[in-house]
């Protein structure tokens, strides 16, 4: 019996992952090589130094420490541009209505994100309030598929992890619930999502059934 719901924050809330997306597409570019959605794919909800690391590999490029710092620093940057402008308009559809009625029904409700820009976001679009726990990539020191994320979450909540629905866009976000025991919940499309309890097309589908299995 469930008692609470974690979601994944960029592509699950708001759709950020595209916003992730340019500005990673930006850095290749810049370094000169092409980068397509399905290489993004990959970079979904792992960390900023690991994504950097894959987009690296992609374009065989080898650089030291100190110049990969300073790459993800300007990817960041022009990702917090890209962001900068967000309002509450770029809530994805029945978000907010789904997590009232979540609450409605006494479940808690948290933020499991890989992101160091998760309360910049919660704020603009001002979602903070929402939630009884936000875990972020400031709080993690393992990124997904790693379950800490969503461990810490559960015990934030003061729930076991098989009381817990975990709601995700990337692979690696299906896998870090998996690895926490939760049931999960994957947003998108059921090919690249294969390893969820249950896949939705998009946030459309949000409705207290989902949990009621
Ligand atoms: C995840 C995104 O939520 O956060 C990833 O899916 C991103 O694409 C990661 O790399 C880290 O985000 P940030 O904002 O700390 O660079
Ligand atoms: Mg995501």
């Amino acid at each position: 019996n469930i008692k609470a719901c974690i979601f994944d924050l960029d592509g699950v809330i708001v759709d950020t992952a595209k916003y992730h997306y340019l500005a990673w597409k930006r850095l290749a570019n810049e370094l000169g090589f092409d980068f397509t959605e399905k290489d993004n794919e990959k970079l979904k909800g792992v960390s900023r130094m690991e994504s950097l690391e894959i987009l690296l590999n992609l374009g065989n490029i080898k650089v030291d420490e100190e110049t990969k710092l300073k790459l993800a620093e300007k990817k960041n940057n022009w990702y917090r541009e890209l962001i900068s402008k967000m309002d509450e308009s770029e809530i994805l559809p029945r978000v907010k209505e789904f997590i009232n009625e979540l609450k409605n029904s006494n479940i808690k409700v948290a933020i499991g994100s890989s992101s160091k820009n998760t309360m910049t976001i919660l704020n603009s679009i001002k979602m903070t309030d929402f939630f009884d726990a936000i875990i972020d990539g400031n709080k993690i020191t393992k990124a997904k598929p790693d379950p800490e994320v969503f461990l810490l979450g559960a015990e934030a909540l003061g729930v076991n992890p098989n009381e817990c629905v975990v709601f995700e866009d990337a692979e690696s976000g299906i896998k870090a619930a998996k690895n926490a025991g939760m049931y999960a919940v994957g947003i998108g499309s059921k090919e690249i999502l294969k390893e969820a309890d249950k896949v939705i097309p998009n946030t459309n589908s949000l409705t207290l059934d989902i949990i009621n299995f």
